[in-house]
């Protein structure tokens, strides 16, 4: 039997206060540095992945005690060490691959030099993040009666190692994007690329809110650190799949926005009688999509780098949806800020989208009626000067000035 390693780190210093019940009597920030110093540890064992095949994979959680934060604010090679370290100890442990998880594999060059440094495959798992996103996106806006090509999609994050495959994925298909990232240039080189091989213009913008104001369907794949979506920024009626972690969508458009579908993006049900031997948040037998990619691959003996760097192959977002299915991985049902969403609250969100977007399209109905009336008007105060002007103009032609007259 193969079996595989995942790297999972905390997303906030919050969930480390939460494992160590001692920290919540210190301060936040002093618990988020002075975890940085533990050494990375084996978190759990995970048993009873079982594929549609009959074969079988188990594996382990490695944990680098380090927050999201600080892949930042540390010194990169410092993280990258620590990451390696996890990867030598799934190779101690037998693993013949390991998956690297959320900002693991984020930083530097999205796994490539951790790879070099280790003797077992290392894949970051965002192939399959890709896939599972789109079939989330798509179901939703099925389930929400959007017809997906008649609204732009925006991609926040559009520029990264999985927006720009989603990107490059849709524009084949001839969807219309609209790309969000802070660089301008990799913005422009990714819109370029997209030209080049499908023929297709896509707007990139450095203003999420911007991208925001123009799409109903919305990817939300960039790795900031704290949200860049807030209640005011989406239209009425649209549907956000939430890939990052930390997330990109604010909490409070759970609050005040009920007309919006938000949902995470990535997640699937794994097969078998999975045990994963801790608790990361998810129902049982649901797994993040990097996470399940790792299995796939050591369920099918296919132990290689099958994701690393930034430049994702289009065509293994295909063939990692095909071998999931093979396998019997499921896209999950939605959730929503850490909570399932159920089919009569899909249906209430479905009917309050309907009427917010009937009462906004009414309400640009009213603004492009008053808009015309006020140019109409204005055009016919123009002509009156207009005459008038010409009037005076064929008058000072007819008679000479006075002076002239002198
Ligand atoms: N749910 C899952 O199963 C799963 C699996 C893997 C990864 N993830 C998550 O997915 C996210 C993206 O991963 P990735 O590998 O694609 O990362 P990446 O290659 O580093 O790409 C990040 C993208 O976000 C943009 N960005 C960063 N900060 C931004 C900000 N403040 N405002 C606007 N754009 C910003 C970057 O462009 P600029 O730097 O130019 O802004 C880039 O386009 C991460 O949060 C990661 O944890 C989730």
């Amino acid at each position: 039997m193969n079996r595989f390693a995942f790297i999972i780190h905390p997303i906030e210093a919050e969930d480390i206060a939460r494992k160590f019940p001692a920290a919540r009597w210190f301060p936040l920030p002093w618990v988020e540095r002075a975890a940085s110093y533990l050494p990375p540890l084996v978190a759990s064992e995970i048993k009873g992945v079982r594929s549609a095949t009959g074969v079988e994979t188990e594996g382990w959680f490695i944990g680098l005690p380090l927050s999201s934060r600080l892949f930042f604010e540390l010194p990169e090679t410092r993280v990258i060490e620590k990451i390696i370290r996890c990867a030598r100890i799934a190779e101690r442990l037998g693993a013949g691959i390991v998956g690297l998880g959320a900002m693991t594999s984020v930083v530097g060059d999205a796994g490539i030099t951790i790879a070099r440094n280790t003797r077992i495959a290392v894949t970051t798992g965002n192939s399959y993040t890709v896939a599972a996103a789109l079939q989330g996106l798509f179901w939703a806006a099925n389930r929400l009666g959007y017809d997906p090509h008649r609204t732009p999609i925006a991609i926040l994050g559009g520029s990264g190692s999985i927006g720009s495959a989603c990107a490059r994925i849709l524009a084949r298909q001839g969807y219309d994007l609209v790309l969000a990232a802070r660089r301008r240039e990799k913005l422009e080189e990714l819109r370029e690329r997209i030209k080049a091989e499908t023929g297709k213009d896509v707007l990139v913008t450095t203003s999420i809110k911007e991208a925001l104001q123009q799409a109903d369907l919305v990817l939300a794949v960039t790795s900031a650190l704290d949200a860049v979506v807030e209640p005011g920024d989406l239209r009425p009626g649209a549907i956000v799949c939430d890939v990052a972690r930390p997330r990109n969508v604010s909490k409070q458009v759970a609050a005040v926005r009920d007309d919006v579908l938000v949902f995470e993006g990535g997640a699937v049900e794994v097969p078998g009688e999975v045990d994963f031997g801790l608790d990361f948040g998810f129902p049982p037998r649901q797994a993040y999509a990097c996470m399940a990619e790792t299995m796939i691959l050591a369920l099918e003996n296919r132990l290689e780098p099958f994701s690393l760097g930034r430049d994702l192959d289009v065509d293994k977002v295909e063939e990692i949806a095909r071998l999931a299915e093979k396998h019997g991985f499921r896209l999950a049902g939605l959730r929503s800020f850490e909570r399932a969403l159920s089919e009569e609250e899909l249906d209430r969100v479905a009917e309050r989208a309907r009427a917010r977007r009937r009462a906004a399209a009414s309400l640009r109905r009213d603004a492009q009626g008053a808009t015309s009336q006020a140019l109409a008007s204005r055009s016919r105060q123009e002509q009156e000067q207009e005459q008038r002007a010409h009037g005076a103009e064929a008058l000072t032609a007819t008679v000479p000035a006075t002076d002239t007259v002198k």
